[in-house]
């Protein structure tokens, strides 16, 4: 039986997407459009929205910075005077930079924490209440497979992820029970202007476009955690189940060659 109830339609659905310009983000933006949902996208890039708004009448652009209170705000008051709510919040924005122990900066340290969770959960606490009030609607939140345990050059950005995981086991806990529905996304490798700083071999590298399928079945399955590609992601969940000698010895040769 699956957690979260289906999604056997996605024609009229408010969904308001937030890290929509680029990526994965937009990967799913242009493949809800296809489905027929209304898609307010959000993102710093005022100009990248707008090519989505290009794509069909249903897109709104609602250009913010997740680390700004007040864009937050301002954005949802214009979703509820235009649309009158939403049904469907998504979180895919991120920052991300290979961190090593001797890369460890309180700048680079600040960037990933605010946006990555700090940004994600002040989205959730913006739409979280208007969705209670009537006990429907969804919330999709991109964590990452590198929220599964401690990986090498991850050393910020996969703890901002295991929060996330966190969040959303917690947030599922509280809001299933009131009618709303809570989707976990961990994705393995996916070709994006984010991966592309990595300048080690990508495992089962996927394309936006694929993950955007994933991600929208996965949904439509009603299923809580959605991971993907299976290939990669089973081998990394039974990695974290190892005790810490074996995981670590594994992992110390991924770090030799990364
Ligand atoms: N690519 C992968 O292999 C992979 C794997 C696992 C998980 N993920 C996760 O998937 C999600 C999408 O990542 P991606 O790979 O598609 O990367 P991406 O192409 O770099 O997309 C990141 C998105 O976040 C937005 N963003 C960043 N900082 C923001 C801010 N302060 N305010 C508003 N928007 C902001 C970016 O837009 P602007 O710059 O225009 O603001 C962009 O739309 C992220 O949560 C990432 O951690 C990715």
């Amino acid at each position: 039986m699956s957690l979260n109830p289906r999604i056997a339609d996605w024609q009229g659905r408010r969904v308001w997407l937030v890290g929509g310009s680029s990526g994965i983000g937009r990967a799913l933006a242009e493949l809800l459009i296809r489905r027929g949902a209304r898609v307010a996208v959000s993102a710093r890039s005022a100009d990248k929205l707008q090519s989505l708004v290009a794509l069909s009448p249903q897109v709104k652009a609602l250009p913010l910075d997740v680390n700004r209170l007040g864009d937050w705000q301002q954005a949802a008051g214009e979703l509820e005077r235009d649309w009158q709510g939403i049904d469907h919040f998504i979180f895919c924005a991120a920052a991300y930079r290979p961190v090593r122990a001797d890369q460890l900066r309180p700048d680079v340290i600040a960037e990933m924490v605010t946006t990555n969770v700090q940004g994600a959960m002040t989205g959730v606490a913006t739409v979280l209440p208007a969705l209670l009030a009537r006990s429907s609607g969804a919330i999709s939140m991109i964590a990452s497979v590198a929220g599964y345990t401690g990986l090498p050059k991850a050393l910020v950005y996969g703890p901002t992820k295991a929060a996330l995981i966190n969040f959303c086991e917690s947030l599922y806990l509280d809001v299933h029970p009131r009618g709303v529905a809570v989707h976990l996304i961990n994705p393995g490798f996916v070709d994006t202007p984010l991966t592309q700083q990595n300048d080690f071999t990508m495992p089962a590298l996927m394309t936006p476009d694929a993950a955007a399928l994933e991600i929208v079945t996965g949904m439509e399955r009603g299923d809580f955690e959605i991971h993907f590609p299976r290939r990669f992601t089973h081998w990394l969940r039974l990695l974290r189940r190892l005790p810490y000698r074996l995981r670590f010895a594994l992992l110390a040769n991924v770090a030799e060659k990364t």
